[in-house]
């Protein structure tokens, strides 16, 4: 998508993507889910799709699982507010079914623009399809959990989806334990911007 190059804002892209017929799913959905939280967040959760709930609100992570993520965010010591949340469809495909091969090439240009503007230190990816795109290539939910890649500059931290986690009690166990480990990488990555920030002023007194 060659438009998506020139675009140096969200709402820029959100405007942008509410035109996008590159799939047939904007056709079916009630509201766009572009997604949604602080523009210069350090960590980005990345989900599947909208469900009914999205939909209805235009809203990511709003239902069940969203009740879930926020918990798993609080966790962490933070609010919604201070992360950003999306998906990697932007509309919801019919009957919450998976994402068609087709889709996701279609969304990915959204998705990779708004990593690009926001520019977080840590992608949390929610499952094996958020997994996928932000890996790059597909991957085994039991070895790779809780652990977290290198990609292109940032952290790509691979966990559960909420959903899968909500209905099956074990992954419930695993996606809590899998926070346990985020929160220690990102209170390291708070660390090093801490360590680099106070750098830069010591740099900037001596140079005066
Ligand atoms: N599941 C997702 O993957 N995303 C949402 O926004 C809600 C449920």
């Amino acid at each position: 998508m060659e438009r998506l190059n020139k675009i140096r804002s969200l709402d820029e892209l959100l405007r942008e993507a509410e035109r996008c017929r590159n799939c047939l799913l904007w056709n079916e959905r009630t509201n766009l889910v572009f997604g949604e939280g602080n523009p210069n967040a350090v960590i980005m959760f990345v989900g599947e799709a909208p469900g009914f709930h999205e939909d209805q609100q235009g809203r990511p992570f709003v239902g069940a699982a969203g009740k879930l993520l926020t918990e798993l965010i609080e966790s962490l010591g933070l609010k919604r507010e201070d992360v950003y949340i999306a998906n990697v469809l932007k509309c919801r495909p019919p009957n919450n079914r998976d994402p068609l091969p087709e889709e996701i090439n279609a969304c990915y240009p959204f998705l990779k623009k708004q990593i690009e503007i926001i520019s977080p230190q840590i992608l949390c990816a929610l499952g094996r399809h958020a997994a996928y795109v932000l890996l790059g290539h597909t991957v085994n939910m039991n070895t790779s959990h809780g652990k977290y890649y290198q990609v292109d500059g940032r952290l790509v931290f691979v966990t559960y989806h909420p959903a899968a986690a909500l209905y099956h009690g074990k992954l419930l166990d695993g996606i809590k334990k899998d926070f346990i480990e985020l929160k220690k990488l990102y209170d390291d990555v708070i660390q090093q911007k801490e360590e680099q920030n106070k750098k830069g002023e010591r740099e900037q007194l001596s140079f005066w």
